[in-house]
C-alpha cells in the first residue's frame, strides 16, 4: 500500500473532518502518499487528486461540515462512468480507498473495488445523521445530530409550556427513527413518533385528551421517516381530531451542523486511525463497525441489504411511562 484517496460522499456529517484529520495523519505517519477527491466520486469523475497533507488539517477537528465537500454521485452507478474511474486510478497507482458515507456510498466503493480485480483496496468509515448503517451501533455525525436536535427541542419546550400548546418536533432520520427516539427520550417528548412503529394519528389524540390535567402542553417529536414536512399535515389532522392547536417545526438540516460532539471527534479520531491499519493490512471490502463498545473490521452491508431501522420497541414503552 503506497498511495491512496480518500473522500466524503451522501450527507456531510459531523465528525467528518475529524476523521479526515486522523486519516491524513496515519496515512503520512505510516509512509502512505494520502490524496483527497472532492465532492465525492464526482471528484475522481473529475479526475482531480488533491495531495493532503497534516498541515491541511490543522484546525479541523472541532469543524462541522465536510473539508472535502461531498455529493450523492448518480454517474456512480454506471458501470462505464466507474470503469473509467478505475483507469485513471490505475494510471495515478492509487492501491487504497477511504470512503466516509453511508450504504449507497460503501456500495459504489465496493463495486469500484471488485472491478478492479483486487488492485484497489477499499475500507468504509460510517458517517451518517442517520445511524441507520447494517453492522455498527455508531455512525458519526448520529450524536451531534440529537444534540443539536435535543437543543432545539428544549427551546420549544420554553415556549410550548408557556402558551399550554402542543407542538410537533420533526427531526430527520431518513427511513430509521433512531434519532427521533434518542432526542424524544432525552427531551422528556410526550410522544415519539417513528416509521418502525407508529401508531394512528386517532390513538394518538385519545392518548393527548385522556392525560393528566396539570399536563397541557406536549412535545410530540416526529421521524420525518422518508417524507420531509410530513408533520404539518399531521398537525392539520390532530387539530381536525382534538379541536386543539398544534404548532410545527420542522428542524431540518440544523441538525446535520455545527460543530462536533466529543462523541462523535473521538469515534471519528479512532476510525480514520483504523482505518489506514486495516488498509495496511491489506484488508479490503469492510467498514469500521463500533460493536459492544469497541471498534473492529465489519463486511461491507449487501448491495441490496436494507438500512439498519430501530427495533427497540421496549424504549418507547418506558418513554411513554416516564411522560405521563
Ligand atoms: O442521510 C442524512 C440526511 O440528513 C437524512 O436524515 C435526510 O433525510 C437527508 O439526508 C436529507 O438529504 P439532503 O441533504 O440531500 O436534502
Amino acid at each position: 500500500m503506497n498511495k491512496i484517496i480518500v473522500l466524503t460522499s451522501g450527507g456531510d456529517a459531523p465528525g467528518m473532518n475529524a476523521a479526515l484529520r486522523a486519516l491524513v495523519r496515519s496515512g503520512v505517519h505510516f509512509g502512505l502518499e494520502v490524496f483527497g477527491c472532492q465532492q465525492g466520486f464526482q471528484g475522481i469523475i473529475d479526475q482531480k487528486l488533491i495531495p493532503l497533507f497534516p498541515e491541511n488539517v490543522a484546525n479541523c477537528i472541532q469543524t462541522g461540515g465536510t473539508l472535502l465537500k461531498a455529493d450523492r454521485c448518480q454517474a456512480f452507478y454506471e458501470k462505464e462512468t466507474r470503469d473509467r474511474c478505475r483507469a485513471f486510478l490505475e494510471k495515478n497507482r492509487i492501491d487504497g480507498m477511504v470512503v466516509l458515507g453511508g450504504n449507497g456510498s460503501f456500495c459504489g466503493a465496493s463495486l469500484l473495488s471488485q472491478e478492479s480485480g483486487g488492485k484497489l483496496a477499499v475500507i468504509g468509515i460510517p458517517c451518517t445523521i442517520d445511524n441507520d448503517i447494517p453492522g455498527t451501533e455508531y455512525t458519526i455525525g448520529f450524536d451531534t445530530a440529537r444534540n443539536n436536535a435535543l437543543q432545539a427541542i428544549d427551546k420549544i419546550r420554553d415556549t410550548a409550556s408557556s402558551h399550554y400548546r402542543h407542538f410537533l418536533v420533526e427531526v430527520m432520520g431518513r427511513n430509521a427513527g433512531f434519532l427521533a427516539v434518542d432526542v424524544g427520550i432525552a427531551g422528556g417528548a410526550e410522544i415519539i413518533l417513528i416509521p418502525e412503529f407508529e401508531p394512528s394519528l386517532e390513538k394518538i389524540a385519545q392518548k393527548l385528551s385522556q392525560r393528566r390535567q396539570s399536563k397541557l402542553s406536549a412535545i410530540i417529536v416526529v421521524a420525518e421517516a422518508n417524507q420531509p414536512g410530513r408533520s404539518i399535515q399531521m398537525a392539520e389532522k390532530l387539530h381536525h381530531l382534538t379541536q386543539q392547536p398544534f404548532r410545527v417545526c420542522v428542524l431540518g438540516h440544523i441538525q446535520r451542523g455545527g460543530s462536533p460532539s466529543a462523541q462523535d471527534r473521538s469515534l471519528a479520531s479512532a476510525m480514520g486511525y483504523l482505518a489506514i491499519q486495516a488498509l495496511r493490512n491489506g484488508e479490503s471490502h469492510q467498514m469500521v463497525a463500533f460493536r459492544n463498545d469497541h471498534l473492529s473490521l465489519y463486511p461491507f452491508p449487501a448491495a441490496d441489504h436494507p438500512p439498519r431501522i430501530f427495533q427497540q420497541k421496549d424504549l418507547l414503552e418506558m418513554n411513554d411511562i416516564l411522560c405521563s
